[in-house]
């Protein structure tokens, strides 16, 4: 998704916005763009593609200045192009850069066109820059033109503006698409994530919905509300070190994140469980009394945390014995939802910044749930913020655009709400299964051990155009993962069935062209799940599995077996996603794709 960093500071801000930049890469983009101001002029260099594009142009032609907007652009309204990416200009005098859509700029667009205004672009962003050249004509400052084009603006946008006749002015606006302040010594500075200004500040100021702000010299910073009264939001301290940003001894981010999975979940556990039992005030003061009284939950999310979702509806209904509906939050917002008496809400985001999973939650509020719940990985993110109650994952910042380690942390947070319902409700303790989710990082530390042997498997796969993923009961939504994964970094179709199903249709697919991947953990759906394995054999079928080491499955000429350590049946799900996880990630490696950034995709998809 589109980035912004920008800066006024007292020293040049090009290679801090650079680097910004370069940080913001993660979340997906097509093209990039700079405008710094230099003695009353706005510079601007553009590049399609990578940030490195834009950064060889700035070393053959710099743009000196101490008051810049830059910007990473993945595109919504026009094509990748060096036209359409920000910073977009009205005739030199303002400059605008935006992440989020403009719903009603065709709108804007004619009647800015019917006063003589000329586009350069196709985005919906261009109009915003020419709207505040009219207002800026008729005398307002940058600051209140902006103030009074917002209210035009339909849709979504966090907007970075300046100005050719305000030298060290930054404004900046937030409706819909997430803004922080970095509060510098000095100098400040905006972004769209926190982690582009780590590398200045770790002191944030998280913008609230309809937020106005203005940075200028040394480090004045003042923001006004929606009505345009004065506020003080506080400042906030970033918990992650600056370490998270960076790719260590891995070749990516992703193999580092799966890698950090023992810790995080250790992280994500710490401080939640006593000896026995899970500690229900880890969700917040009022959650022994709110999951008393749950009867139903709903859990909303989209991409991975919705398959996270999906486990989580066996876990609640199995150990806490209430029933579960699951929805991704693109269909959710717009269905006419019954919600059952005692219905709890539940989102489940890495980012917080979802747009579908943000506005599914500001619709459900309008609804009778008794409460809301935000699993997420980031603190202070829209999503917590709007929810009544929050469980922080702990991951740590995540990079690579497949999630994987903000995954498994779910999961963690998923297994202790479930356990923490069943107590509230006074059910007997799952102690087992508290002594299991201790146990649980040093289980993972040992399937990392197998990656070498993944990746000797990954190797018949490299020339596949399709593979089928295979599991039954909470393992059809790891199945659902593995596939999903195996797609997003290395672009062989792949599908998930529950086992079960095979015989309704897929089995039709299955030649020695279709590898079939099935994780077999020790649990009580194991010889069902053979039995489908043996119809995938009789086809002819490539068949690789993940088995727990009691279930016997051995190794012949037309099954490849990765064994795995004995889990605790609850957890299974948890320990079952590392292996996947590493096969597509050495699948994509063979096949040479960007793993970090995959083509098209976005980390945090802050547009509808
Ligand atoms: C994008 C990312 C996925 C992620 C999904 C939901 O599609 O590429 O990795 O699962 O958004 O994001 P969230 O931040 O809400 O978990």
């Amino acid at each position: 998704m589109c980035g912004i960093v920008a800066a006024v500071a007292q020293r040049n801000v090009q290679e801090i916005l650079l680097e910004g930049l370069r940080r913001l890469e993660y979340r997906g983009y097509d093209s990039s763009g700079m405008t710094v101001l230099n003695s009353g002029a706005l510079t601007r260099h553009r590049a399609l593609g990578k940030v490195a594009s834009l950064a060889a142009q700035l070393a053959t032609s710099a743009l000196p200045g101490t008051c810049g907007i830059a910007h990473t652009r993945w595109a919504t309204h026009g094509k990748p192009s060096e036209a359409n990416a920000h910073p977009h200009h009205s005739s030199n005098q303002v400059a605008v850069v935006h992440n989020g859509i403009i719903e009603n700029y065709e709108r804007i667009k004619d009647t800015l066109q019917a006063s003589g205004y000329s586009f350069t672009s196709e985005t919906d962003t261009e109009v915003i820059a020419h709207l505040l050249a009219e207002k800026l004509a008729t005398g307002l400052n940058l600051f209140e033109a902006t103030q009074q084009i917002v209210n035009g603006l339909g849709g979504a946008y966090a907007l970075g503006v300046m100005s050719a006749a305000e030298p060290s002015v930054v404004v900046g606006a937030r409706q819909g698409s997430p803004l922080v302040v970095g509060v510098g010594i000095d100098e400040a500075f905006l972004a769209s994530d926190p982690l582009a200004l780590l590398q200045v500040t770790d002191r944030f100021i998280y913008l609230e919905e309809g937020d106005l702000v203005e940075l200028r010299e040394h480090g004045d910073i003042r923001i006004v509300d929606r009505q345009g009264n004065a506020v003080e939001r506080p400042i906030q301290t970033f918990e992650h070190g600056d370490g998270a940003a960076s790719k260590g001894n891995y070749r990516h981010y992703m193999l580092k994140e799966i890698f950090e999975q023992p810790d995080v979940i250790s992280a994500a556990l710490e401080g939640r469980l006593s000896d026995s039992s899970v500690l229900v005030e880890s969700f917040g003061p009022d959650a022994q009394a709110l999951f008393q009284s749950t009867r139903q939950v709903h859990i909303i999310a989209c991409g991975t945390s919705y398959h996270a979702g999906l486990v989580a509806r066996y876990w609640l209904e199995r150990y806490a014995g209430v029933p579960v509906q699951v929805e991704v939050a693109s269909e959710y917002r717009y269905r006419h939802p019954v919600v059952p008496e005692g219905t709890l809400f539940v989102t489940l985001s890495q980012s917080g910044e979802t747009a579908d999973t943000l506005a599914a939650l500001r619709f459900a509020k309008t609804l009778s749930y008794i409460g809301s719940l935000a699993i997420c990985n980031v603190p202070g993110s829209s999503l917590v913020r709007e929810s009544d109650m929050s469980l922080m994952t702990r991951a740590g910042p995540e990079i690579g655009v497949a999630s994987t380690k903000a995954f498994t942390t779910q999961l963690v947070a998923l297994m202790l709400l479930t356990l923490s319902v069943s107590k509230a409700k006074g059910q007997p303790e799952q102690q087992d299964i508290v002594t299991a989710l201790g146990a649980l990082p040093a289980l993972c530390q040992q399937v990392l051990v197998l990656d070498s042997q993944i990746e000797t498997l990954s190797q018949a796969f490299a020339e596949k155009h399709h593979a089928l993923f295979l599991g039954r009961g909470a393992h059809y939504p790891i199945a659902l993962e593995g596939a999903l994964k195996l797609k997003e970094i290395s672009y062989i179709h792949a599908e998930a069935y529950p086992a079960g199903e095979l015989k309704h249709g897929p089995l039709a697919l299955v030649d020695s062209e279709m590898p079939v991947i099935s994780v077999a953990p020790n649990d009580d759906l194991l010889e069902k799940l053979k039995s489908n394995l043996q119809e995938v054999r009789a086809r002819g079928g490539q068949l690789f599995v993940f088995a727990d080491e009691r279930v016997g499955i051995s190794e012949q000429d037309d099954v490849r077996v990765l064994t795995l350590p004995h889990v605790h049946e609850a957890l299974a799900p948890l320990l079952y996603t590392l292996p996947l996880q590493l096969l597509s990630y050495h699948v994509a490696v063979l096949k040479g794709t960007d793993v970090d950034q995959p083509r098209n995709l976005a980390k945090s998809v802050t547009v509808e």
